[in-house]
């Protein structure tokens, strides 16, 4: 097996040499005798382990500490898996604590025993193993769970990739619905990505951010002079997507009159410029999107009912996050793998109870709101786990972490214990507060284990 690297930083000679002897049989080691050097050294050698020795310089004391923790910044923000040991003659324990907030794996006062900084070594190796075998799995397996960079793996979602795979490689208009955020940009490219136009373009159009004056020439294009400021022939989003797919976001807000000539491309494959005297022939794959219910602004006369049977060929409903049972988490650490690397934290994910945050929140805004979140959780956190305070999901925003039977029980609790410190452990009179009798209360005593205050049992 290769031997881990170590690069030891210090300005003593006679300690360099101790040390490389002491650990040379263990660690391929490199060493530094200043800031500059171990600079170098740490950006071409990237070792997995430093020893760093925070007084640096001989003649300052104050400043050179900081020399010690600018080198341990710069480590840390390159990779914050590498361990940076802190070796120090100075004995001051709010540095020490300032170093490990910063990222250092560990703190070691000098004089120096070889024997115990060999150990302390040897752990933080183990520690980098087990993390980058962490990251490593959880990496493998959210590959493992993903269908064209769609993440999760609920049931609901496995039928969706059902869906896709089975229209992909067809030429039929799909229409894909579902909430905000629940990906439907990203299940269009998926059925694109997976079709035999995936090497012909995708173009994109949002037809509900573009005002309604400009639509019709952004979506069909125009012939010069067609009108003022008509300067030359504009080429449409249609014509663009020429052997390839147009992806028609917010297809629910296009105005009535482009609708019917929406409606004329779907019925013959064919366009016409603003302006144009010649119908223009287009092999063009059409995938739509809403988040609007298409029946009910057909009801409401808003959509014309033709365009909307032409446009529900097929038709994917994308599930709500809350709906796709296992999902959060998965995607919670693909955002967090996706985002981290350009953070310069050592984060290595979430605690417990914010993993538990995550699988029960409401998720109101979808994946979209789950990425967000991990986002800014990303700038505010003080690493090395995001809590749910980072997600912004403690308990009094609306998020629930308990079940309900979970949250009955911790209620239970409460009460009882409250009743019996009232009653100062009188049983009969806790029973009678609380309004269950006796029996009652000694079993739930028992089922949730509240040992009685001091006092008498009975009256
Ligand atoms: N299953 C998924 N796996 C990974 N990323 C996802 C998934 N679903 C959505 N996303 C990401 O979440 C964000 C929102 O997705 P997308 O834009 O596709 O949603 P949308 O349904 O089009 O939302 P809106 O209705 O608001 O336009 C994007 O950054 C997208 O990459
Ligand atoms: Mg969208």
């Amino acid at each position: 097996m290769k031997k881990p690297t170590l690069l030891i930083v210090d300005d003593d000679e006679g300690i360099r040499k101790q040390l490389k002897w002491a650990l040379e049989e263990d660690y391929t080691i490199f060493l530094a005798s200043d800031k500059e050097s171990a600079l170098e050294m740490i950006s071409t050698n990237k070792p997995d382990l430093v020893a760093l020795d925070l007084g640096l310089s001989p003649h300052m004391s104050g400043e050179t500490d900081d020399e010690g923790l600018e080198i341990l910044h710069r480590v840390v923000k390159r990779d914050p898996l590498t361990k940076v040991i802190m070796i120090t003659g100075n004995e001051n324990k709010e540095y020490a604590i300032k170093a490990i907030q910063m990222g250092a794996h560990d703190y070691y006062f000098k004089p120096i025993d070889v024997k115990e900084l060999r150990l302390i070594m040897k752990r933080a190796v183990h520690i980098q193993g087990l993390e980058r075998e962490n990251i490593r799995l959880r990496e493998e397996l959210v590959q493992k769970k993903q269908f064209a960079g769609m993440v999760g793996w609920s049931p609901a979602m496995q039928d969706v990739y059902k869906q896709i795979e089975g229209v992909a490689s067809s030429n039929v208009t799909v229409l894909i619905e579902g909430e905000s955020g629940t990906g439907k940009e990203l299940a269009s490219k998926a059925i694109y990505e997976k079709s035999d136009r995936g090497k012909g373009p995708f173009v994109v159009i949002n037809c509900g951010a573009i005002p309604e004056n400009l639509l019709e020439s952004e979506l069909f294009g125009h012939e010069k002079g067609s009108f003022t400021g008509a300067t030359g022939t504009k080429i449409g989003k249609f014509e663009q997507a020429e052997g390839g797919t147009l992806f028609l976001d917010e297809v629910g807000e296009l105005p009535l009159s482009l609708q019917v000539k929406l409606l004329r491309f779907l019925q013959d494959h064919q366009i016409e410029r603003v302006g144009g005297k010649q119908p223009i022939k287009l092999d063009v794959r059409v995938i739509a999107a809403t988040n609007r219910d298409l029946e009910q602004e057909v009801e409401a006369g808003r959509f014309r009912k033709d365009l909307y049977f032409r446009l529900n060929v097929v038709r994917i409903l994308l599930p709500l996050l809350k709906d796709r049972f296992g999902d959060a988490l998965l995607l919670a650490y693909h955002f967090l793998d996706r985002h981290r690397s350009s953070q310069k934290r050592k984060i290595t994910g979430f605690t417990p109870e914010a993993e538990k945050a995550i699988q029960t929140a409401e998720w109101k805004g979808n994946v979209r709101e789950l990425e967000n979140r991990i986002r800014k959780a990303l700038i505010v956190t003080q690493g090395p786990m995001i809590t749910e305070k980072d997600l912004g999901l403690e308990n009094d925003q609306g998020i629930i972490s308990f079940s309900l039977k979970e949250a009955r029980e911790e209620l239970d609790k409460k009460y009882i214990t409250m009743a019996l410190k009232n009653s100062k452990g009188n049983i009969s009179k806790a029973s009678r507060e609380l309004g269950i009798n006796r029996v009652t209360l000694h079993d739930l005593l028992k089922k949730y284990a509240i040992s009685m205050p001091t006092g008498d049992d009975d009256e």
